[in-house]
């Protein structure tokens, strides 16, 4: 059987509208924007209109400009991944309900959880059934709608996350192009240091709380930083190492956009200048999955990333989890 990459064919993304700065939530709970600003580099998220919106409508209009970006038809998919730890419900999966709205006949569906590593997880599945060619055309998208599962009373969390959805259509592509290499890997031991505890009925989650909704995002903020730095950096190298590159062989990295002084804390691990980095976080904030995909594509379409460069998609997240990828852009 002939091996080949898995390329990147198109890239779109979608975002609600509706804007919450920093100036709405100080509104909210007892916080402001330079704290807001000064910790985290979020100046304003994106936020569905309405509770009707899910995080399916989010995916499927992503997904929608990526196979447009592609040139692609719905009918040509063969397989549709959809990261994401907000789904519509538990079945179908989003990718099913994506399926259906976009009209991808062929295509079987998955829907995939690793947090705000999701799509770096997904990006590494996908590239194992293409490399095999069990599959040609595969849709990848990044979607959460955080919105519904923030504590809009815990200021510790809620001035973090957005929603939003990033899309990409992986295809064959000649071996020396494309994905190059990828690392995942996860330490469930530290999984309870970011929780959405949902049906679990548990003495300790509801403490967390202090009582509040156990469906709601909680996290212990200083320990997730401090494994997200270590975890961003060792990825990093991971996956050059794999392909015998340095860290000065990077062109871009387009990190997961959780926190600005987390990717200054990568940056200064990995001896990288910050023009090497791509941030939109100030716009955005965390939208778990989808930060990585929709980063993406403001990245190429601001033609940040250009033909032949060396880009790295680099995340971590729940669970905890960690992912990256080494891309030779084409
Ligand atoms: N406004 C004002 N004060 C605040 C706010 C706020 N929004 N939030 C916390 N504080 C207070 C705290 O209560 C604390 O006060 P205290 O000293 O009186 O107790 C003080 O600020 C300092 O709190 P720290 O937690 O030490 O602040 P830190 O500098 O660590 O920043 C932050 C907190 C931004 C949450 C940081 O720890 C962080 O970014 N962690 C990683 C989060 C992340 O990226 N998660 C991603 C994974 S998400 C996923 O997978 C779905």
């Amino acid at each position: 059987m002939k091996i080949n990459n898995t390329g990147i064919a198109g890239v779109g993304s979608y975002l609600p509208k509706k804007r919450l700065t920093n100036a709405d939530l100080e509104k909210m709970v007892d916080t402001s924007d330079e704290w807001i600003i000064a910790r985290t580099g979020i100046k304003e998220r994106r936020i569905i209109e309405d509770d009707s919106i899910m995080t399916s409508d989010l995916a499927a209009e992503a997904s929608i400009r990526a196979l447009d970006d592609a040139k692609m038809k719905p009918e040509e998919l063969d397989l549709i991944i959809v990261a994401t730890i907000t789904p519509d419900m538990f079945t179908p999966s989003v990718s099913c309900i994506v399926q259906n709205k976009i009209g991808a006949t062929k295509a079987a569906a998955l829907d995939l959880n690793a947090a705000c590593s999701g799509f770096t997880y997904g990006m590494t599945i996908a590239d194992q059934f293409i490399k095999s060619g069990y599959y040609k055309n595969i849709l990848l998208v990044g979607a959460d709608c955080l919105s519904k599962i923030v504590n809009w009373k815990d200021r510790n969390t809620c001035v973090l996350f957005g929603d939003g959805a990033g899309a990409v259509i992986l295809k064959p592509v000649s071996s020396g192009e494309g994905i190059l290499s990828t690392d995942i890997g996860a330490d469930g031991s530290l999984g309870d240091k970011l929780t959405a505890a949902a049906f679990l009925n548990s003495e300790i989650e509801s403490e967390k709380r202090n009582g509040g909704p156990l469906k709601t995002l909680w996290m212990d903020g200083s320990e997730v930083f401090k494994f997200a730095v270590k975890a961003m950096a060792k990825s990093t190298e991971t996956v050059l190492n794999k392909i015998d590159k340095t860290i000065g062989d990077v062109d871009m990295i387009v990190p997961h956009q959780a926190n600005s002084r987390i990717i200054d804390g990568a940056a200064k691990r990995l001896r990288i200048s910050k023009d090497e980095i791509f941030t939109n976080l100030d716009k955005y904030g965390n939208m778990s999955a989808a930060s990585i995909p929709v980063a993406l594509d403001e990245a190429v379409k601001q033609g940040v990333i250009k033909s032949g460069d060396l880009i790295i998609l680099v995340g971590f997240g729940g669970g905890l989890t960690w992912g990256a990828a080494a891309i030779k852009w084409s």
